[in-house]
């Protein structure tokens, strides 16, 4: 499928203002599901190691995991902007490896890629620009770092978080998610910056909202307070395979024609 047809991330960049969805996906059929509901931002997140490949975090997914799911997203959808992030070990030992692994996430079929970290990955920001990909910036909580990092508590540091955020802003990424930063001051972020704010627990004021699939879906009996579950498809899921099992187990499906 041609890349022209598909948004692209200077599109998304002037959506300053607008307040835009972006969900994660991480198989073909459900970036279907994504793309056909109207959402034209896709995020194959590292949160796949937990949602879907069953690790206690995401620092285990692997570059390879993720070329192979944004692959399957890609091949899924036609339009939509397939966000591809790096995950822990594809970026942080030089500028260089994080421009190997953002090409071969482009060349998997992502659009644009994602990287945690404010100041500290400005270069590294800075050097993928220069190679020719799109950058989405991620500071708050982030999580592939969330063991050096005060871990998964809420952020409220303004002063600390407005510098990473200019930062990543400086650096050429052309929108930024901020993950549970408190809403007051992702609120001023927002306002401070030219570009997009994409906010997941952080209030109602950053430009775009996302979310994980499995949690806006109840793909799972827990989810974080803050991700709303729009439906029951867990519950559904069971309630159609209990269904299925009995009518094998009694006979009636299949039907005897
Ligand atoms: O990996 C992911 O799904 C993310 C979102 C939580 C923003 O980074």
């Amino acid at each position: 499928m041609s890349s022209e047809r598909r948004l692209t991330s200077a599109a998304i960049r002037v959506r300053k203002g607008a307040a835009f969805p972006v969900m994660t996906a991480y198989d073909a059929p459900f970036g279907r599901c994504v793309e056909e509901a109207g959402i034209d931002v896709i995020l194959v997140g590292d949160s796949l190691g937990m949602v879907v490949l069953g690790y206690p975090s995401t620092a285990n997914v692997e570059l390879e995991d993720m070329l192979r799911h944004v692959g399957a997203v890609a091949r899924g959808t036609r339009r939509a902007h397939v966000i591809g992030d790096l995950p822990f070990g594809a970026y942080e030992a030089s500028d260089e490896t994080a421009v190997r692994s953002s090409i071969a996430l482009v060349k998997a079929g992502a659009d644009s890629v994602k990287l945690e970290g404010g100041v500290r990955v400005a270069s590294r920001i800075h050097a993928i620009v220069c190679g020719g990909v799109p950058v989405v910036g991620h500071i708050g909580v982030t999580p592939q770092t969330a063991a050096i990092d005060a871990g998964f508590r809420r952020k409220s540091d303004a002063k600390s978080l407005l510098a990473d955020a200019r930062a990543v802003e400086e650096a050429g990424a052309y929108a930024i998610v901020l993950e549970m930063v408190d809403a007051g001051v992702a609120r001023e972020i927002t306002a401070a910056l030219a570009i997009p704010t994409i906010g997941i627990g952080s209030g109602p004021e950053c430009d775009g909202q996302v979310l994980v699939l499995h949690d806006a879906l109840g793909l799972y009996p827990e989810s974080p307070p803050f991700a709303k579950r729009f439906t029951d498809l867990g519950g559904a899921s069971i309630e159609a395979l209990g269904r299925y099992a009995a009518e094998v187990r009694d006979r009636t499906y299949p039907p005897a024609k």
